[in-house]
């Protein structure tokens, strides 16, 4: 057996066995899932992130100044099928819609490329993110564990906010809004979108709805515990949803590395084309039980930055999903 087979079954072992290693030694994307069920709870056929969602389907047009940026399929001409997961943040999978901790709400895009492959994308109504790192993400979580309600002051979690001013810089961006629809999500994680020439240029992902509407936390907290996904099916009901999905292009010297570092509004939008989300998917709730949306499944002419979270979340989604279809 090679080193690296070796390597690879210990790793499937520890990762099968619970027990099998001590949490520290274990693979960082194991380590950040623990710390996400440690904060959450462990909720059998959940995700142990974005628990709570709805699946959709529909479809992305593209237009003509997505091919200048990119040689990727999606963006070749033909509309392209697509499955679309709206969801709440948290591993709680009763969260109420309209609490803080739902928030930043989640997009989830899969499109369904003519030759049967996906490619996908995994976004956010964060406009930058709140760690840079892997390990911070982990203990971020691992302080939300350890600063239950009632815990002494400074908490865990306050400590942790206090050396890293991008997650309040950060949540501070984001509103409970009155729909899915009616919410922008952001990529916030660099990818690099090659052309037909071979040129080379780094983005970010915008998907952005026709109007933006926040309400109020007082509001919020008065609607009911499902309101997100039930506005969404009456809206489905009425008629197509639509966003646009855009980049922002980045500038020379903008840091493609960090995604709590937002790069400057002046940078150009570019508008790749039309979401419209035609449908809720029958039996949502099963659906999104088998379905796996990866940062790192991506086609030809769309490739990761060098951010390492993309690589970190690419190996931590398998693990959540193999907890949650055991
Ligand atoms: C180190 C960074 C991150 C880690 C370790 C992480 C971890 C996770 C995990 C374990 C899940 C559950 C996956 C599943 O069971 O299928 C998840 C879901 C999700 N994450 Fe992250 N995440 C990170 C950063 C981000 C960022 C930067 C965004 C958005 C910009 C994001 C958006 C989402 C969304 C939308 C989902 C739900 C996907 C779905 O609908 O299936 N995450 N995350």
């Amino acid at each position: 057996m090679k080193p690296r087979s070796l390597a690879t079954a210990l790793f499937m072992l520890a990762v099968v066995i619970p027990g099998a290693a001590r949490a520290d030694d274990q693979p960082l994307e194991v380590q950040v899932v623990d710390a996400l069920n440690k904060a959450f709870g462990v909720h059998p056929g959940f995700r142990a992130n974005h628990a709570k969602g709805i699946v959709t389907e529909g479809t992305f047009k593209p237009l003509p100044a997505a091919a200048s940026l990119s040689k990727a399929a999606i963006f070749s001409g033909a509309a392209i099928p697509i499955t679309v997961r709206f969801s709440d943040s948290t591993g709680i999978p009763n969260l109420p819609d309209g609490a803080d901790a739902a928030n930043p709400h989640g997009m989830a895009i899969k499109f369904h490329l003519s030759d049967g492959n996906e490619t996908d994308m995994v976004i956010n109504s964060l406009k930058f993110f709140v760690v840079a790192t892997g390990e911070d993400f982990r203990d971020l979580f691992l302080a939300i564990a350890d600063s239950p309600p009632g815990a002494a002051k400074p908490t865990k979690l306050d400590a942790f906010v206090a050396a890293h001013p991008a997650v309040a810089a950060a949540s501070a961006t984001v509103g409970t809004p009155d729909s899915y629809a009616d919410e922008a999500y952001f990529g916030v994680n660099a990818f690099i979108f090659v052309n037909k020439a071979g040129k080379r240029q780094a983005v970010r992902y915008q998907v952005l709805p026709n109007r933006v509407v926040h309400i109020s936390p007082a509001d919020a907290a008065k609607r009911a515990p499902d309101f997100l996904s039930s506005d969404l099916t009456q809206r489905l009901k009425r008629g197509p949803v639509t966003f646009h999905l855009k980049v922002q292009v980045a500038g020379t010297g903008d840091p493609t590395r960090d995604p709590t570092k937002p790069w400057p509004d002046t940078r150009g939008i570019v508008d790749l084309g039309v979401i419209t989300i035609a449908r809720v998917v029958t039996n949502s709730d099963e659906a999104q039980k088998q379905l796996l949306f990866l940062p790192t499944a991506l086609t030809d002419g769309i490739e990761a930055s060098d951010d390492p979270l993309i690589a970190l979340r690419g190996g931590a989604y398998p693990v959540s999903f193999s907890r949650r279809n055991p």
